[in-house]
Order: C-alpha cells, then structure tokens, then sequence
C-alpha cells in the first residue's frame, strides 16, 4: 500500500481532529507540524508522534518528507499559506472557508489551476449523513422543484466567546455560512444568482468580541429556490449542543427536513443541563481513532492524491462560496440585494 506523508499547518482544535484521522487511516503518515506558538508545535508533535515540528509554514512546506499538507489555521491566515504549498507543488487540504476575499480566493483557485498540487476545501457535510439524505432526495426528484426552504447554522456564545481565540477576524457568517452555502449548492446543484442580507451587531463587542452578532440572508438559486440562511454567534449556552443546524426544503411535489445538529443517540443530564454528543461528525472509535464524516472527508483527500479519486470539493466549489458570502456581506452593509455573475 502507497503511504502518503502529512505535515499539518495549525496545531490547534481543529488540527488535533486532523491528527487523529491521519493516524486513524492505514494509508497516511503524519511526520510534520507547524504552530506559529512554538510550544504549541512543541506538544502536538509529542502527542501524535510525528517527526518535525516548526514554527514557519515555510519551514513545513519546504520539509522534503511532506508531500501532503492540511491548512487549519485561522479562518483570515489560509490564502498565504495555501498559495506557498500549491508553488512548491505540494497537495493541500483547506479547513473551510478556503479564503475570507475575493481577490485572495481568486489568487488561490488560478494557483490550484497552475500546481501539480491538488488542492481540496474540507467541506465535509459533503458527505455528512443527514445532508447526503437531501440531496439524493432532491436529485432523485421526491420534493419535485425546489421551491424554498430554511437553513440555519448558528453557534452557542461558547464559540465566538471562550473557543476561538481569533473570532474579532471572522464571523458565523465565514465560519459557519461557508458550511451551509456550500451545503446548499451541493443539495440543490445549483448556483446563487442574487443575495439580501440583514446583519446585526452589539452582544458580543459588548463582550469584547468585535464581529458581527448575525446575518439573516436571503438566497436565491438560478433555478427559482429561494432560501432564508441564520449564521449567529449568540445563540444561549443553554443549548444541548454548541451549534444547531438545520435544513428544510419545501418542493412542489413534496418537503425534506433535516436536523443533523446531533443523532439523538445520547443525552447526557446533569448539573450542566441535557447535552447532546456530535457522534456523526467525530465518531470515537478508540482512544486515538475516530470515524464520523470529519474522517470520510480528509480519507477522500487522501483517496484523491493516492488513486485520482475525485475531490470532494475543489478550488471552483471555494471560489463560488466566498463569492456568495462576500455578496452577502456587501449587501448587509449596502442595505440592498447584490446579483452575483457566474
Ligand atoms: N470543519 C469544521 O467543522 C471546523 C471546525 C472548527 C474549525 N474549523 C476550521 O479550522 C481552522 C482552525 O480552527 P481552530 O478551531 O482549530 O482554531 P485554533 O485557534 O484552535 O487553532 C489555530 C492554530 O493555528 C495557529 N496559527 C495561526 N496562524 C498561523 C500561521 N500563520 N502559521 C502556523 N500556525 C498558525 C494558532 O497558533 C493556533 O494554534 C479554521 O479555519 C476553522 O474555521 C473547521
């Protein structure tokens, strides 16, 4: 079996969830990190065991043994880092969103067209259970035309508040809305020609947090669904879960609804309240091993680069969701619909 050797930029949450799957699939090796927090670095190489840890993205790109690099650092720091290791022809995984403007996404996908390098976005509710469901449901025609529908992907103040330490940089639109609109395009197949958005702000730069609170956006898709998109960062810790998200699509022949926020399969109730478990996204399967379609997303990378399988998602599917978040953030700001050319 052909190895592939991994070095991962950002030894952060997310980067620990890489590690684990990289040392979870047979045909992948881990043999490099890079933290700009040296000590960061320092104890994320001890826990996974590779062989190299740096401090420079440059250092990681240029190690001889990396031949496959994931990207999780900030959402603001990936396009830099991306265009490096596309110009050293190395094969990169992008944490969502692949880039947080225009012209640097632009920059990314004419780099990606250019490299021998693949380059795939980890927007795995591609292969998420419950969004797999809608879309074989569309596609198989059970709702008839799309005619509209609701999305929400919004996050508890846990989030925006005590996990990212970089939330001032982005947004639950960026952080989150990239997920859906991406999930969106994927289940419809189709395309937004024009945004509205209404943003709010106030809760969380009152704590010190300056970002927007919410976008409320309506999208409308080339082929006539229109769909209104929740991103907030504020909703109560009082949740079962950290992050509640939900799809509904209603059709002329029939209405799909999905909550993939969590399974069901375990609620814990203590003094804490009911929480829930993601077990669909990060399956435990052992003290180091996980499954779920956090693992099946970064396994498809892995089959793409080893056996020219598809990519789940490429520079193309990066470019058209950063130009659909930008419209909405331009048309919260200009208090008027934005048209987008495909
Ligand atoms: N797919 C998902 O569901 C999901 C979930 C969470 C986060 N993410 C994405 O993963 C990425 C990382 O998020 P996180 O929650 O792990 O953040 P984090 O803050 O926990 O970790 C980021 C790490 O990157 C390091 N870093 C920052 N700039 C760097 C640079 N230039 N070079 C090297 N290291 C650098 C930081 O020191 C930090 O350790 C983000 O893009 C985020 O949107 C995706």
């Amino acid at each position: 079996m052909r190895e592939l050797k991994v070095g991962i930029i950002g030894a952060g949450i997310w980067g620990a969830n890489h590690a684990r799957v990289f040392n979870t699939l047979l045909q992948t090796r881990l043999v490099a990190v890079c933290d700009i927090a040296p000590e960061r670095a320092n104890a994320f190489k001890e826990q996974s065991g590779c062989a190299a840890a740096y401090s420079d993205f440059n250092e990681l790109i240029a190690d001889p043994e990396v031949e496959a690099i994931s990207v999780a650092t900030p959402d603001f720091t990936h396009a830099p880092i991306i265009l490096a290791a596309l110009k050293a022809n190395k094969h990169v995984l992008c944490e969502k969103p692949l880039a947080m403007t225009l012209e640097e996404t632009e920059e990314v996908a004419k780099a990606a067209a250019q490299s021998s390098g693949k380059l795939m976005v980890d927007f795995h509710n591609r292969v998420n259970p419950a969004i797999v469901q809608l879309r074989d449901a569309v596609a198989a025609g059970e709702i008839g035309n799309a005619v509209h529908g609701y999305a929400r992907l919004s996050n508890t103040t846990y989030v925006p508040l005590e996990m990212l330490s970089w939330a001032a940089k982005s947004s639950a639109l960026w952080f989150l809305g990239s997920h859906v609109v991406d999930a969106l395009r994927f289940v419809l197949n189709d395309e937004v020609v024009r945004v509205y958005s209404v943003a709010r702000s106030g809760v969380l730069k009152a704590r010190g947090v300056d970002t927007q609170d919410v976008h409320i956006s309506t999208l409308e898709f080339s082929k006539g669904a229109v769909i209104t998109l929740e991103n907030s960062w504020i909703l109560s810790t009082a949740n079962p879960i950290a992050y509640d998200f939900k799809i509904e699509l209603v059709g002329d022949k029939g209405q799909i609804n999905a909550n993939p926020s969590h399974n069901g399969a375990v609620t814990k109730l203590t003094s804490q309240g009911a929480k829930f478990a993601d077990l669909l996204g990060i399956t435990p399967t052992g003290p180091s091993r996980i499954g779920g379609f956090v693992l099946e997303a970064i396994a498809q990378f892995v089959d793409a680069v080893l056996d020219e399988a598809p990519l789940l998602a490429d520079a193309k599917d990066g470019l058209a969701v950063t130009r659909v978040l930008a419209a909405i953030e331009q048309s919260a700001a200009q208090g008027t619909p934005v048209r987008l050319c495909f």
